[in-house]
C-alpha cells in the first residue's frame, strides 16, 4: 500500500469554518504516496469543505495542510500555484463546461499549464480519455452523455497534468447501482496502472469497503474526526460504538 514514509499529505490540527462558525476542528490526518483514501461522513458534515481546504480554495482557522511536505496555508501564491500542480480534482458537482466538447475540457488544463503543441495536447487528451474508458467521445458534449460518463470525463480533465495526487469529491453519488461500482472499478484501475494517490470523498458506504484503504470518518455533532483506520477494520473493531453503527448501515444519522 504505501510506498513511503514520507506522507505525500499531512493535515496538522486543523481548524475549518466560515466567518466565526467552526464546521471541523483538531482535524489531523496522513495520507500515504499511492494509497486510496476515503473522507467519509454524512451529508453537512463538512468533507467537501474539507477538500477545498486540501487545494487551498479556502484559508483554515488554524493548522496547516502539507503536500509534498510544503505547507499551503503559508505558502504565497506562486508557491500556491507551484503545490497544486501536483493535484488534480473532480468536483462534487462535476462542473465540465457544457459549452466545450470533452476534448476541449479536457485541453483547458494543458493549454493553462503546459507548452505543448497543440497536436500533442489532443494526444494527452485522447490518452486520457481512454484511461478512463472514453476514446472516441472526443468531439461529443458533456450534455450528450450519461451521469457516469460524464463523472469519468471530469476524473480525466483531473487527470490532464499527471497530478500525483487525484481528488475526486463523490465520484459516484447519484448514480445508479451498477453505474456507480464500475465508478469504484475505474478508481481501483487507475489506483492501480498509474500509482496515483487518492483522496475520495463519499457517503456511499459500499464504496468505501470496495476502494477504500485507509479512512477518516467525520463526525457533524463532535465536529472533528471520529475515527480513523482501515475501512473493515473500523466497522468491526472500532472502540466507539457511533463509528460502528455508522459503518454498520445505512443510512447515516447522528445520534442525539
Ligand atoms: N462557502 C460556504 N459558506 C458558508 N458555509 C458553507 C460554505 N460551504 C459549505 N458551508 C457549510 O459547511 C457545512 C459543511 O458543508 P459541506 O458541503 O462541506 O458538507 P459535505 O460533508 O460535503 O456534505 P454533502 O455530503 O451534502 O456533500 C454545511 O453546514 C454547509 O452549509
Ligand atoms: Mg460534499
Amino acid at each position: 500500500m504505501s510506498e513511503s514514509n514520507e506522507p505525500i499529505v499531512s493535515v496538522k490540527n486543523l481548524s475549518i469554518g466560515f466567518d466565526n462558525e467552526i464546521i471541523m476542528k483538531d482535524v489531523s490526518f496522513d495520507v500515504y504516496p499511492g494509497e486510496r483514501f476515503v473522507i467519509l461522513g454524512g451529508s453537512g458534515s463538512g468533507k467537501s469543505t474539507l477538500l477545498k481546504h486540501m487545494i487551498g480554495l479556502y484559508s483554515p482557522f488554524s493548522g496547516q495542510i502539507l503536500i509534498n511536505g510544503q505547507d499551503l496555508t503559508r505558502a504565497d501564491e506562486s508557491q500556491k500555484m507551484r503545490i497544486l500542480q501536483a493535484i488534480g480534482i473532480s468536483y462534487q458537482s462535476g462542473a465540465l463546461f457544457g459549452s466545450m466538447s470533452l476534448l476541449e475540457n479536457i485541453r483547458l488544463p494543458l493549454e493553462e499549464f503546459t507548452n505543448l503543441s497543440s497536436t500533442a495536447m489532443d494526444l494527452v487528451c485522447r490518452i486520457k480519455l481512454f484511461q478512463v474508458g472514453l476514446l472516441g467521445y472526443e468531439n461529443h458534449m458533456p450534455s450528450e452523455l450519461s451521469g457516469g460518463m460524464q463523472k469519468r470525463a471530469a476524473i480525466a480533465r483531473a487527470m490532464a497534468l499527471d497530478p500525483a495526487i487525484l481528488f475526486l469529491d463523490e465520484p459516484s453519488a447519484g448514480l445508479d447501482p451498477i453505474t456507480s461500482l464500475e465508478l469504484d472499478e475505474l478508481v481501483l484501475s487507475l489506483s492501480r496502472s498509474l500509482k496515483v494517490t487518492f483522496v475520495i470523498v463519499t457517503h456511499e458506504l459500499s464504496s468505501i469497503f470496495k476502494i477504500g484503504q485507509r479512512m477518516i470518518i467525520l463526525d457533524k455533532k463532535r465536529k472533528t474526526i471520529a475515527a480513523q483506520g482501515a475501512p473493515e477494520e473500523l466497522r468491526l473493531n472500532s472502540p466507539d460504538p457511533w463509528v460502528r453503527s455508522f459503518l454498520n448501515r445505512e443510512p447515516l444519522i447522528n445520534p442525539d
